[in-house]
């Protein structure tokens, strides 16, 4: 079945966190790394996170990451099957369009095309499916953790981006790759950058990597 093609980016640091306790946000990424990304969100046509991300971070997903930005960026879309993200997130604030994949037939959210399906049919492939037949053809997911893992476990990956900033989070937080699920020798390439590294991971051996994971656990 034909699907956009899929970059995964994430930012952690070195001990591998990519929030803080509590799902905080902590600024990661470098200047240089976020000029990376913002490259990145340019060149696709959709921008994809999960709810939680939208309720701890309230990202804008725009073309500079600020408020002041009203050049339309790619499509931003919310995996949210309960629909909670609060009315007032900033990516409802009609710099582009947003839409939010949900199961919710209760709630409206003023600012978001609501695309409800059921909960058994919220499935990446599905997802990824109706996407590309809205004319989506390359998508960037930003995280969080359990959108992340989703689009592993589907083999919905064709980039595997991780830049490690030169920071620690101490006293707890969110780890994106837990020891059992050990992607060790799956880096492509490790690039210096300014703040910290990029690393770009083969999506074939971490494909393998995952799913012998599965299977172990
Ligand atoms: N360092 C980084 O680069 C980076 C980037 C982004 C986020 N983060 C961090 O990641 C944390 C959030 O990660 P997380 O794992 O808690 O949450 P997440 O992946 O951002 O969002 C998970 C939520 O999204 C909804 N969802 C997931 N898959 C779905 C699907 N297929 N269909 C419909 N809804 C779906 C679920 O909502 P329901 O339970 O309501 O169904 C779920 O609760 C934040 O604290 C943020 O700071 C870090």
């Amino acid at each position: 079945m034909d699907r956009p093609r899929v970059i995964i980016n994430v930012a952690q640091s070195l001990n591998g966190m990519i929030a803080g306790p509590g799902g905080r946000r902590v600024a990661i990424s470098s200047a240089h790394d976020r000029e990376r990304v913002l490259e990145i969100r340019s060149k696709v046509d959709a921008v994809i996170v999960g709810a939680n991300t939208v309720v701890n971070d309230n990202p804008r997903l725009n073309l500079q990451d600020n408020a002041s930005n009203h050049n339309s960026g790619p499509m931003r879309v919310v995996l949210d099957g309960s629909l909670k993200i609060p009315d007032n997130s900033h990516i409802l604030d009609g710099t582009s369009r947003t839409v939010v994949f949900t199961w919710n037939l209760h709630r409206e959210l003023k600012g978001a095309d609501l695309i409800r399906m059921s909960k058994d049919h919220l499935t990446v492939d599905e997802i990824l499916g109706r996407l590309w037949s809205m004319g989506i053809r390359n998508v960037l997911v930003e995280g969080g953790k359990q959108v992340i893992h989703e689009f592993i476990d589907a083999g919905a990956v064709d980039e595997f981006h991780i830049f490690v900033g030169n920071i620690l989070i101490e006293g707890g937080g969110m780890i994106l790759f837990d020891p059992p699920e050990d992607i060790s020798g799956v880096a492509r390439d490790i690039r210096i950058m300014q703040g910290g590294l990029l690393i770009s991971l083969d999506p074939h051996s971490l494909m393998i990597a995952w799913k012998k994971k599965a299977k172990a656990i």
